[in-house]
């Protein structure tokens, strides 16, 4: 039977499934049979930047509840609840969990400005966690910023964390960089041991009845996993850092694309959610069994079979890619026959 250990950011994992930020980390029961199935490792859901300013809590709870403006003016912090202010509720949340299972428990930050919040890092470390994710979620909205700037702002946040701490410091990205490996390559050089793609872009709709934005957040589905695999291809030759595959992994077939792809982990959030935590042993199982049928001895064998290092030029490999798959239509039969 195939091997599942795995080494990310230098810890040993017993399996490459990994509880993604999510609700989830919150229950420590639903943890608990995420690991008992076979999770290798758990990410908490994040602490926000939001949470540990107060002024940008007043300002985020202000947006979320849409109090009067003199709330806002006079400082004073409106009751509509993003999330609890400050960090004592979440050091808790970690310190039950890391009581609880003797798998690896990494603690996510969220944030993108830097400031005296990344300190916090300290605290997480000192509350058990082994190892830090963090979190660099934002829309650029300033035509003010170039994009060169906010990559400068956004390495001085990585900086400013990687410095705080001596555990591991993974950092969570959007697909939406210019040149991803550039940026990872600069991560790198900051001193993080790994980096997870992709954040999911949440994408608000519009409810023409009610001419308001429409905020449900939706599953995701394994169509979102091939950005990720182009990415995952992309990065694995081209970098020494542990990588995190997120989103779209539903199915241990979802499991093996990524680690085929150059995946140390692959993180699920949506499948736990809806199927349960359990399903963990649902993935590792199914994985297990696609890697005895290719002969694979491990997980670890697998991993990055099908990255760009065949590629003698990988810019024009992912040209050629492409050009081909738009040639490869011929008709609107070929969408019909689609499962
Ligand atoms: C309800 C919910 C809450 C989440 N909370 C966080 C969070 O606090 N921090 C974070 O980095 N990601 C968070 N995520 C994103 C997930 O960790 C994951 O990256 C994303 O959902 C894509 O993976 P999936 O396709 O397995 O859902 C959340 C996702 C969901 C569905």
């Amino acid at each position: 039977m195939a091997d599942l250990r795995t080494e990310w950011l230098g810890l040993a994992l017993a399996s490459p499934v990994v509880v993604s930020a999510s609700p989830i980390s919150r229950d420590p029961d639903a943890v608990a049979a995420a690991v008992d199935a076979g999770a290798g490792a758990v990410v908490l859901h994040s602490l926000f930047e939001e949470q540990l300013v107060h002024e940008q809590m007043a300002a985020f709870r202000f947006l979320d509840s849409r109090t009067d403006l003199d709330a806002e003016s006079s400082g004073i912090v409106p009751e509509s609840d993003v999330f609890p202010l400050g960090a004592e509720p979440y050091l808790a949340e970690l310190r039950r969990l890391r009581e609880r299972v003797d798998e690896p428990v990494v603690a996510s930050l969220n944030g993108t400005t830097p400031g005296g919040w990344t300190g916090y890092a300290r605290e997480l470390e000192a509350g058990g966690a082994s190892a830090l994710e963090l979190n660099l979620y934002e829309v650029p909205t300033s035509a003010d910023e170039s994009g060169a700037q906010a990559e400068d702002r956004q390495v001085e946040v990585v900086t400013s964390v990687v410095g705080s701490v001596r555990i591991p410091v993974t950092v969570k990205i959007s697909p939406f960089y210019a040149s991803v490996p550039a940026f990872v390559r600069r991560l790198e050089r900051a001193g993080v041991r790994g980096v997870t793609v992709f954040n999911r872009f949440y994408q608000p709709d519009i409810d023409l009845d009610a001419l308001d934005v429409d905020r449900r957040l939706l599953p995701s589905t394994p169509a979102e996993l091939p950005l990720r695999l182009h990415a995952l291809a992309i990065l694995s030759p081209a970098t020494t850092l542990s990588l995190g595959c997120t989103g779209g992994v539903h199915s241990g077939e979802d499991a093996a694309k990524a680690i085929l792809a150059g995946a140390h982990v692959v993180q699920v959030a949506t499948a736990l959610l809806t199927h349960g935590p359990r399903h963990v042993a649902a993935i590792r199982e199914r994985l297990v069994s696609w890697l005895d049928e290719k002969g694979y001895r491990s997980s670890a064998e697998a991993r990055g079979v099908l990255d760009a290092s065949t590629a003698p030029d990988p810019h024009a490999w992912a040209r050629l890619n492409y050009a081909r798959m738009l040639d490869g239509w011929r008709s609107r039969e070929d969408w019909r026959r689609l499962p």
